[in-house]
């Protein structure tokens, strides 16, 4: 069933700034909200129905990262979960962090943050397609390095880095590892013993559960302090009554991307790949593709449409959804950071487009967007020549 909140009239190409809800997580939710009322933490009747949904939940999010229910933590997203990663560890001054330019600004700030109360913090640079290289790690480990923060995938680009290589360096040294995986949960299967990481941060509304639930992934035998102290909720680590309803959803949302994803995930890539070669195709001059050709979410396109800034022609075309940059910062006229730091130059990053399909995307809305796309970019170029 479609999400009444998504319009005939615009296509919505923005799943990685956020996901329309899933009619079936509403659902699973709304007893929660309106019937199971009980604090799952009491003694006592009224608390069992919210008890036992909420060790469900915690099941189904475990299960779609291959964690154990206790190694799952309930937060309000994925910025709350990037913060306790990196603030959990109890890092004090001298020790030593390493992350890289592209991460998400809650990564970033915080980082910022630990560096003024005296952790060193080293961030990496990226390659062209937006990439940290393994050895780069490898030669800013120092013995005080205690923490590696790498994303897993990019929301600009869908740039995937290489988190087992990363991972297995830091490992190595004896470093915890975090992977920020908001943009990667429930679009691609992973596993936290695959990809070998210690911390992974889950963010409910990338993958059709509601804004303000998430998730972070604690290894079983890793200490976080809490951000939040007092009840002692979530085995300690992140204390205040459980929101049930939310992780009812955050749950429900995991069964369903579970259920759904080989299946799911080749749909979208081909429709993706579908609409980078009309726009290809039927732009004079083409695109250039923005992010790792291969490595890359199924469902990200980020391209530059030479010669268009994209913020005005966005803004111009009501008939589609899409962002120019990351839809964290938008409002900000200048060229997207994750984009410059690729070594892109100005004007090919505010010619930059990213176009994120869901759930719910069909071949006539990848056309649609594609053909709206062109002619507005047509429009903008020879508007441009007659002046
Ligand atoms: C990679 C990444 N991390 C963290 C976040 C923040 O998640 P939330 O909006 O749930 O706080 C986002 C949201 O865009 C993201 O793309």
């Amino acid at each position: 069933m479609r999400p009444p909140g998504l319009r005939d009239d615009v296509v919505y190409l923005d799943h990685n700034a956020t996901t329309p809800v899933d009619p079936r997580v509403a659902e699973a939710a709304r007893p929660y909200i309106e019937t199971h009322f009980g604090n799952p933490s009491t003694a006592g009747t009224y608390a069992d129905e919210p008890r036992r949904a909420l060790i469900e939940a915690r099941a189904q999010v475990a299960a779609l990262i291959g964690a154990r229910p206790g190694e799952i933590v309930f937060t309000s997203g994925g910025s709350e979960s990037d913060v306790l990663a990196l603030r959990g560890p109890a890092l004090t001054p001298g020790d030593h962090l390493i992350s890289q330019v592209t991460e998400h600004p809650a990564v970033l700030r915080t980082c910022a943050a630990l560096e003024r109360s005296g952790v060193r913090i080293t961030l990496l640079p990226v390659d062209g397609s937006g990439r940290v290289d393994p050895e780069d790690v490898r030669r800013a480990l120092t013995p005080r390095t205690r923490l590696v923060s790498v994303m897993l995938a990019n929301g600009e680009t869908g740039t995937l880095q290489p988190v087992v290589e990363l991972a297995a360096v830091a490992r190595e040294h004896g470093a915890l590892f975090h992977t920020d995986a908001a943009q990667a949960v429930g679009k691609i299967p992973l596993s936290v013993a695959d990809l070998g990481v210690d911390l992974l941060t889950v963010a409910g509304h990338k993958f059709y559960a509601p804004k303000g639930v998430g998730a972070l992934y604690v290894r079983q035998g890793v200490v976080v302090e809490p951000l939040i102290p007092g009840g002692g909720q979530e085995g300690g680590r992140r204390s205040g009554t459980e929101n049930v309803a939310f992780a009812v959803a955050l749950g429900e949302a995991a069964r369903l991307a579970r259920e759904g994803m080989v299946a799911e995930k080749s749909r979208i890539r081909r429709l993706r790949d579908r609409l980078h070669e009309r726009l290809d195709a039927d732009r004079p001059g083409g695109v250039r593709l923005n992010g790792h050709p291969e490595q890359r979410l199924p469902g990200t396109l980020n391209v530059s449409l030479p010669g268009v800034l994209t913020r005005d022609l966005l803004s111009n075309l009501p008939g589609l959804a899409a962002a120019t940059g990351s839809a964290c910062h938008t409002g900000d006229p200048e060229p997207s950071t994750v984009l410059t730091a690729m070594g892109l130059d100005r004007e090919r990053a505010l010619s930059a487009i990213r176009l994120s399909l869901g759930r719910w995307t069909t071949e006539a809305d990848v056309d649609r967007a594609a053909a709206l796309l062109v002619a507005a970019s047509d429009d903008v170029i020879s508007r441009r020549a007659s002046i």
